[in-house]
């Protein structure tokens, strides 16, 4: 049997995405080898979940660096010690220098809260409730040196349900997420998926636009 993809998920707070990450491989539904979690945060909850996993974690505070390239030098170095094929951003609060990115290309996912190219940045869910917009939800893409502008992967769509918050909203999307973000990873990381020309390919044919799926 082929092994499984060595991945690594880099987090900054709570960690729900790195959970359904850990339990999709536990429940022999993801095969990929979750070989360390980084955090830029020491207080991130996430690594407890890694820690409960068995999951070898690792944690560098950009506050210690001077400034964004020594940062993102010091976590190369960190990551390659585990020869990653895969990394897996999952709610990691820090932008990513053109020579990190350049460095992984073609092998860094992001999971954003809206269905890009629709807004990008932060604030997703309110600003889908004052647009009226009638869907949301979230987009799995390949991290290119644009903020989250890279190829797209899978998008999992819900419909906004008249009258509910931002907060209610967040939390179904999130849902959302806990399903999408393992789902497209496995497609990478066996090869399924690849990210060439800043462009992805589903079985080698161009995916101009991504997997929408409906909850
Ligand atoms: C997710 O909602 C994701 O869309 C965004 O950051 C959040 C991370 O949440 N990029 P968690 O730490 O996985 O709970």
């Amino acid at each position: 049997m082929a092994k499984s993809c060595k991945t690594a998920i880099l987090i900054s707070g709570s960690g729900t995405n790195l959970q359904a990450f850990i339990d999709a491989v536990a429940d022999g539904n993801l095969d990929l080898e979750l070989a360390v979690v980084f955090s830029n945060n020491p207080d991130a909850y996430g690594l407890e979940r890694a820690e409960q996993a068995g999951i070898p974690t690792a944690c560098i505070q950009h506050s210690d660096f001077p400034d964004r390239a020594s940062f993102d030098h010091a976590v190369i170095e960190e990551l390659d010690r585990h020869s990653p094929g895969l990394l897996i951003l999952a709610g990691f609060m820090r932008i990513l220098s053109p020579a990190f990115v350049t460095h992984y290309a073609g092998r860094i996912l992001n999971i954003h809260p809206a269905l890009l190219p629709l807004y990008p940045g932060l604030n997703t869910h309110q600003r889908v409730l004052d647009a009226g917009d009638q869907w949301h939800g979230s987009t799995v893409h390949f991290v290119t040196e644009k903020l989250d502008a890279g190829p797209r992967i899978l998008q999992g769509r819900l419909a906004v349900v008249p009258g509910e918050t931002a907060d209610e909203l967040a939390t179904r999307v999130q849902t959302v997420e806990h399903q999408i973000y393992p789902q497209a990873a496995g497609w990478v990381g066996s090869g399924k998926v690849t990210c060439r020309d800043e462009q992805a390919w589903v079985d080698g044919e161009l995916a101009a636009e991504p997997v929408i799926q409906t909850y």
